[in-house]
């Protein structure tokens, strides 16, 4: 539970519009089933859309007229057309299934990620693989080597969990020499967080028996890109899940479906989608996604390999990059907060350039290597200042600020950035990327 909350502060003038005139009842209406659609709809209808029109809250069009028929499957409004994943390939229609898809973050509250809004890092697209032909193989140094269809998997006891997942390559934009004017989704948003559920690989891992040389694993997808990683065998036996389910429906194609490794805190590119093998090793393989790729360049020229934790890291999402405040007064400033070492311990918050800092409230439940969802109520004076956010985590962790991030690491890397994340606002409101 958090101690760190801080009352909200009741706003000052009413943001909503006063209505002066007294607002009539809408009349309560019965259908009658053996009536006609046509029927309800007209002639019943029409009385209603009169009477509206006489006073302030007028009847809508909604209440006249039946709504659509139920559908199968659910859809956001239509109208919300910035409800969407920002789609980045960088090497274009030569290789159509590489690239990125962006979580729209400032779009977004809470700390669970819809589905289809669950960032996506893709090395060679998406392979379509029906459940009824895929196998998981457990093999290397263990006594038996076994091979699971999904159905077996769907047999064993069950445990879910709440984690984000980051790409190791998130907020890549802000390595850059200049800050890049984009969304706070395009910026930050390689990063998600859902409720996963599935087998404990410890489970499969004993009964298979593990060689007293065992130490590593190698993670390979049944991915066009051979997906692979080596993970210690600490963390396998630790809290790793061979996830079937997000957020309540079986994992979805782009997510790894039927099944897919997950490493809660760990870098995303580990948490191995379509999984079809796991091989016991004594120490790392060195595959290419751990050498050439997910290394991180120093400043001295060498590269660290094998940083799989996320660093603690926030992002305010509201206001952010794009948005514009309408006019002085009431604003709630929102953000997320994460970290692959544990849990969000604390969030403050500056309004004035960073001169004073102010903890945001921790919103229920702070878990674990999930996003916690920090808010903290402002009122704009209409003068220009810069917000930020800096995290703390249950280890002691605090997020760097840019200048001292980049003094840590050469300026062609873009892995491992939880650099502080800065909004200038100008005094006609509007919000843009800045560096200290
Ligand atoms: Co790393």
């Amino acid at each position: 539970m958090s101690n760190k909350s801080v009352p909200v502060k009741p706003v000052r003038a009413p943001l909503a519009e006063l209505i002066e005139q007294e607002i009539p009842s809408a009349p309560q209406r019965r259908v009658f089933l053996k009536q006609s659609a046509a029927l309800a709809g007209t002639a019943v209808g029409a009385g209603m859309a009169g009477q509206a029109a006489a006073g302030a809250l007028e009847i809508p069009a909604s209440m006249t007229t039946p709504g659509r028929p139920l559908g199968a499957y659910g859809q956001p409004a239509a109208e919300l057309d910035k409800l969407q994943r920002g789609i980045l390939k960088p090497y274009g229609d030569l290789a159509p299934g590489a690239g990125v898809t962006m979580t729209p973050l400032e779009e977004l509250d809470g700390m669970i990620t819809p589905n289809g809004l669950h960032f996506e890092r893709h090395h060679n697209g998406i392979p379509d693989i029906k459940a009824a032909e895929h196998r998981l193989v457990i093999h290397g140094l263990v006594e038996r080597n076994l091979s699971f269809s999904m159905e077996a998997l769907l047999r064993y006891p069950r445990v879910s969990r709440i984690c984000f997942i980051e790409c190791s390559g998130n907020s890549f934009f802000n390595t850059f020499a200049e800050p890049m004017q984009m969304s706070c989704g395009m910026l930050n948003g390689l990063v998600s967080c859902t409720e996963w559920t599935g087998v404990s690989l410890r489970l499969l891992l004993e009964e298979a028996g593990l060689k007293p040389e065992a130490n590593w694993l190698l993670a390979e997808g049944a991915d066009a890109a051979g997906m692979s990683r080596s993970v210690p065998l600490a963390k396998a036996l630790d809290d790793a899940i061979l996830a079937l389910f997000q957020n309540g429906e079986p994992i979805r194609p782009e997510q790894g479906y039927p099944v897919r490794l997950l490493l809660p805190g760990w870098e995303g590119n580990m948490n191995v989608k379509w999984l079809r093998r796991l091989k016991i090793t004594q120490g790392p393989t060195h595959t290419r996604d751990e050498t050439s790729k997910y290394t991180d360049m120093l400043t001295d020229g060498s590269a660290e390999q094998f940083t799989f934790p996320m660093a603690v890291k926030s992002v305010i999402t509201r206001p952010s990059q794009g948005q514009t405040l309408s006019a002085p007064g009431f604003y709630e400033i929102s953000g997320i907060a994460w970290s692959g070492e544990g849990k969000i311990d604390r969030v403050e918050v500056s309004t004035d350039n960073g001169a004073t800092w102010t903890d945001a409230t921790l919103v229920e439940p702070v878990l674990d290597k999930a996003l916690t969802r920090f808010r903290l109520p402002w009122e704009w004076d209409g003068q220009a200042t810069q917000l930020m956010s800096r995290a703390h985590d249950s280890t002691g962790a605090v997020q760097p600020l840019r200048a001292a991030w980049k003094s840590r690491y050469h300026a062609v890397n873009i892995h491992h950035y939880n650099a502080i994340q800065i909004w200038a606002i100008n005094a006609t409101g509007e919000v843009s990327n800045v560096y200290a």
